[in-house]
């Protein structure tokens, strides 16, 4: 896994946070870099997922789920389920937007609701951008241009995911 820092770029400076691109050239280093995400959380952190079917939110949440510890071989798409909950050393709360259009849907649902001290990472975050959370770690997955071949930008906005970002990173990098 390469890990390129973008912090410097205009882009990044003009959404006033840092902005970071990770890339991975299997499922095993996407797995990894989620193992490294999970390590990081103290608790409390919103972790927003985008990105086309096919490209690697599901198996990033199982090396999340991993590094949180929660036993493996549990953590697979909650597309119709919609929210399925594991418990590691901290909650973990693992939603999917993709079938959601409404954010009453949300609330009526209790997507949302979790455990105090709880993760919450989310699929297809973007198609209900108005119920998330303003302070929350998004990021971008982009497939190729090899067939296993992915990037991660990466996003913080608000200081419970800035922390868990320099966390995040610190841990990746070594
Ligand atoms: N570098 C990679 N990272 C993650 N998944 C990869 C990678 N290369 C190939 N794949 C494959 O892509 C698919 C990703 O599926 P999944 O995690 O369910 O995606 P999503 O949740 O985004 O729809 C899996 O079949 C996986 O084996
Ligand atoms: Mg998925």
């Amino acid at each position: 896994m390469t890990v390129r820092g973008d912090a410097t770029t205009p882009q990044a400076v003009s959404l006033g946070g840092a902005m970071w691109t990770t890339t991975s050239s299997s499922p095993d280093q996407t797995r990894a870099l989620g193992c490294a995400l999970g390590a990081s959380l103290l608790g409390g952190e919103v972790i927003a997922l985008d990105g086309d079917l096919g490209t690697g939110k599901t198996c990033f949440v199982q090396g999340l789920a991993a590094g949180l510890g929660v036993p493996p071989g549990s953590v697979a798409s909650p597309t119709f389920a919609l929210r399925h909950d594991h418990q590691g050393r901290l909650p973990l709360a693992h939603l999917d937007f993709y079938r959601l259009e409404d954010p009453d849907e949300i609330a009526w649902l209790g997507v949302l609701d979790a455990p105090d001290g709880a993760v919450i990472v989310i699929e297809w975050a973007e198609r209900l951008p108005a119920a998330l959370p303003a302070d929350r770690l998004h990021a971008r997955l982009t497939s190729g241009p090899g067939p296993d071949e992915r990037a991660f930008v990466w996003t913080a906005t608000g200081p419970i995911a800035e922390r868990a970002f320099l966390a995040f990173q610190r841990t990746h990098v070594g």
